[in-house]
């Protein structure tokens, strides 16, 4: 019989995200990297941005990365990259940050829905057939939660329709799929270092990765107002630059990242553990050949609102990642969906939750935070 940890006192807290612990593991390494900017008064394009982008492109397996301001950004400008113009199409999940949709939208561009699969949370390529019109210039895939979407159908669609494909990684740096990384998969990937993310800034950055120099020259052009040489701009841009004192924190945290990856996995292996004594919770599946990365630990319960309830009067913390699906957010009814039309997505935004997921989490809280989950299963 295997010895069962032992349960965090239950007025402790678990938080479900955590940055403090973070920082005060590597807070002296971050102080002598922002120190670093400072001495050398250079704020933004300089040696950091460009360390930053080889290290990143090399992670991904990939030839270029371009740091931009935020994930958002890396969207609209990959989007802007590949060509896609106002009254054009872009396949792209109703399951995901608003962001996916948005950066289409904010081209004048439409996003038309794929439903997800209801066992990973990705997009269905199944779904494409009946989606795609003459119109479709693009499709965004996004690796939700840290899982890569199943690549090889996505590719091979896009291939035939000659479509080019943006991951949006914002979730997922450092997974893999099928032995290649998140970020290599498609003609190019968008990265967000929002704060809570695995590879977080402290504040707001970005990236986009491909192996087109073309495609990363032209995003270099448009991050900084169009200019392909200082002062001579030759088309519309804007300034979507990362800063020095964001890349240099994001080297040192780059360091880390490893690590805390194989604590993340750790963790999901421990919660897969308890939970699997548990009916009535689906934990996270991660089919063969992927490559996991648990940005979000998220398990799918029937009363979802009642167990998030349940743990908040107990300090559990906990998020639902995602609420609403796309297609019936307000920013959307002029698209004219609704409820049904992507059943996958919103049975999904009714039942998922994530629970405390951070590098630094103990065995004994995730005992407890199971343990809470199994008593208001049995209420
Ligand atoms: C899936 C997804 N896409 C896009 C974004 C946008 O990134 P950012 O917040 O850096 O603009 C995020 C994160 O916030 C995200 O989770």
């Amino acid at each position: 019989m295997t010895a069962q940890p032992q349960i965090a006192s239950p007025l402790e807290p678990v938080p479900q995200l955590d940055l403090s612990a973070q920082y005060a593991a590597i807070g002296a390494e971050i102080r002598t990297a922002v120190e670093r900017v400072m001495s050398s008064q250079q704020f933004v394009l300089g040696r950091e941005g460009a360390a930053l982008e080889e290290e990143i492109a090399k992670l991904c397996g990939v030839t270029h990365g371009v740091g931009v301001a935020s994930g958002t950004d890396a969207l609209i400008l990959a989007l802007r990259a590949c060509g896609v113009q106002a009254g054009e199409e872009v396949l792209v999940p109703p399951f995901t940050f608003v962001a996916t949709g948005s950066a289409v939208s904010a081209l004048g561009a439409k996003p038309v829905f794929a439903d997800i699969r209801p066992d990973t949370y990705n997009i269905d390529p199944a779904e494409f057939e009946r989606r795609v019109t003459p119109r479709t210039r693009a499709i965004v895939v996004v690796h939700l939660y840290g899982l890569a979407a199943d690549m090889d159908p996505i590719l091979a669609f896009a291939k035939a329709r000659k479509l080019p494909v943006i991951e949006d990684n914002a979730q997922a740096i450092g997974a893999s799929y099928k032995g290649r990384r998140t970020g290599s998969l498609g003609d190019l990937a968008c990265l967000s270092f929002y704060p809570t993310k695995n590879l977080g800034a402290y504040g707001d950055a970005g990236m986009v990765v491909t192996n087109s120099a073309k495609l990363a020259e032209r995003i270099r052009t448009l991050r900084n107002h169009g200019q392909s040489e200082k002062y001579r701009s030759t088309e519309p841009g804007w300034n979507s630059r990362l800063d020095e004192i964001q890349a240099a924190i994001l080297r040192v945290k780059l360091r880390h990242l490893s690590n805390w990856q194989r604590a993340r996995q750790s963790h999901a292996a421990e919660y897969n553990r308890l939970f699997s004594q548990i009916p009535g919770v689906m934990p996270p599946l991660a089919p063969e050949g992927f490559d996991h990365v648990y940005h979000q630990y998220t398990i799918r319960v029937e009363q979802r609102d009642a167990l998030q309830k349940f743990l908040s009067q107990r300090k559990i913390g906990s998020t639902v990642y995602y609420p609403y699906p796309l297609h019936l957010q307000p920013l959307y009814a002029s698209l004219g969906h609704k409820a049904g039309d992507f059943p996958h997505a919103e049975r999904a935004a009714q039942e998922v939750l994530s629970l405390p997921m951070y590098p630094e989490l103990r065995k004994e809280q995730i005992a407890r935070v199971v343990e809470t989950v199994a008593e208001f299963l049995k209420c």
